[in-house]
Formats: C-alpha cells, structure tokens, sequence
C-alpha cells in the first residue's frame, strides 16, 4: 500500500472545528431540460458551510432533479455548479473526489440487504479508505452510536424498521466524511414520529460535526420545524429563499399556489 493511501486511511472524521460561513455549493443560472421539459429554470443557489437547508414544493417541481444534479447524478444544459469553489468536473477522479465531499442519502436507505448493519458501514472505510478491518469497525460503531443504532450492529437490514434503517444510511454515509450531505425525501417513507426522530438526526450530525445538510422534503411543516432556511420551488423555479421563521402563508401560496392546502400537509 502507498504512503499517500496510508495517509488517506489515517485521516480522522472529527468535528469541523473551524466552521467558518463559507459557499460550499454554489449553483449560478442553472437551466436543464428533459427533452421539451424545462425541469430547472435559472437557478442560483448557495449552501453555506454548517447550514441545514429544506427544499420544499409541490410534486413534480424539480426538487430531486436539482439534488441529483449538484453531485452529478444528472447533466445540466448551461450554468454552472461549484462545491467548495471548484467547478464540479465532468468525469474520472475529480469528480470522485468531488463526489466524496458530498454524500448523499435517498428515500428508499439504499442498504445491502446480504451483509450485517456493521458491514454495511465498514465496506466503505475498508474499501475506499483503506482502513484495517478493526479499525474501520471501531470507527463505524463510533458512527453508528452518533445515530443510536449501534446496538443493532449484528442485525441484518430487513430486522430494522424503516427509521433505523434510515439512520444506518447515514451512518454510512458520514463514512465518507463528508462537506455535506444531501438527501432526496429522506423521511418520504417513514411515519410522523420516525420522520421527526430522523430530521432530529440530521439535525444532530449538522451542530455536533459541522456538515451542511441540504434536503427535499415534502412535508413543509417538518421542513419549517428543522430548517435553517426554506428553498421554495415552484415549476422548476425559485420561489423562495429565506429562513424558515419567515415562511407565512403568502409564502406558501406563492410555493403551492391554490394547492396549499393538499399539497403542503399531504
Ligand atoms: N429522467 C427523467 N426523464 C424525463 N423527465 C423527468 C426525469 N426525471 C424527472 N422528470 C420530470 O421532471 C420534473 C421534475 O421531476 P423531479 O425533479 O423528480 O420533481 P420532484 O422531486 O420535485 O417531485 C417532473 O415533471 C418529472 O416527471
Ligand atoms: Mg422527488
């Protein structure tokens, strides 16, 4: 093994303790269309260091496309998009290294189903970060416990409800340890109380280790209770950007428009 993989193994996942203010992503004039659909119309986003950030709007609105678009999970037409400064790459090992500054967690947990709760979290430090089986098992409980399921360790996925499963997703994705970290409804599939203990999660990993958090949600009032600042998106568009204590009912409607009332509880 190289030095420099050496290097990279060693490096600790340790609290941001200089959380400073700065643009860690920045999307200017963003446009994409699927075929004759203007999905993403003009928009111009930052997400500051140690922000939690909600996007919320109605269905069909371009809330995931624009998530998947900042860690490349989808092309955009023109604009442009920047983490920490860089322009994110095209493709190859920039755009990997690019990628490991932003995880991402989805609706659906994403686990391995064949491999235990403690594996699912160790593949990642053994494979890609090189470390000794004892020691990226000693780093994963550690991660695990940040998310209080390390007493599930030894389960398989399917023995977890939907929240804990959700929460050993994050786990593994703070294996990366990353900048921050982005998620497509995280709490769609879950029920009331479990979607509020896993925002609470979110929430947590924000203030105790400095990762900005930028997440859809559908649910504006969860969104409203755990955000730092509310995106507001309405056919593709920008509609709202400020603190979530701001979002009064005129802000709603311009978000949901006649639907508020459907669309904003459903
Ligand atoms: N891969 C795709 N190809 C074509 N159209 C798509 C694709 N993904 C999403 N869309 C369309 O783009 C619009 C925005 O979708 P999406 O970003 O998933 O919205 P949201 O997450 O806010 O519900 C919708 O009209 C959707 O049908
Ligand atoms: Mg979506």
């Amino acid at each position: 093994m190289s030095e420099m993989k050496e290097t990279e193994a060693k490096r600790p996942i340790m609290p941001d303790a200089g959380a400073d203010n700065r643009p860690l992503v920045e999307l200017t004039h963003v446009e994409k269309h699927y075929g004759d659909l203007h999905v993403l119309k003009d928009i111009n986003l930052t997400v500051r260091k140690g922000e939690v950030l909600v996007i919320v709007g109605p269905s069909g609105s371009g809330k995931s496309t624009m998530c998947r678009t900042i860690n490349r999970l989808e092309t955009i037409d023109s604009g442009d998009i920047r983490i920490d400064g860089k322009p994110l790459p095209q493709e190859g090992k920039e755009l990997a290294s690019l990628r490991a500054e932003v995880g991402m967690v989805f609706q659906s947990f994403n686990l391995f189903a064949n491999k235990t709760i403690l594996e699912n979290v160790t593949l990642a430090l053994i494979k890609v970060r090189h470390m000794d089986k004892k020691e990226a098992e000693q780093l994963a409980m550690d991660l695990l416990a940040r998310v209080g399921v390390d007493s599930q360790a030894s389960k398989m996925p399917s023995q977890l409800s939907g929240g804990q499963q959700q929460r050993v997703a994050l786990a593994r994705t703070l294996t990366q340890d990353p900048q921050i970290i982005l998620a497509d409804e995280p709490v769609a599939a879950l029920d009331p109380v479990t979607a509020r203990q896993v925002m609470q999660d979110f929430v947590r990993i924000n203030k105790e280790m400095g990762i900005s958090i930028l997440l859809n949600i559908h649910h504006v009032e969860l969104a409203i209770e755990y955000a730092d600042r509310i995106i507001g998106i309405r056919a593709g568009r920008i509609v709202y950007d400020g603190p979530s204590k701001q979002v009064d009912q005129a802000v709603l409607n311009a978000i949901y428009g006649d639907d508020t009332e459907t669309e904003a509880t459903a």
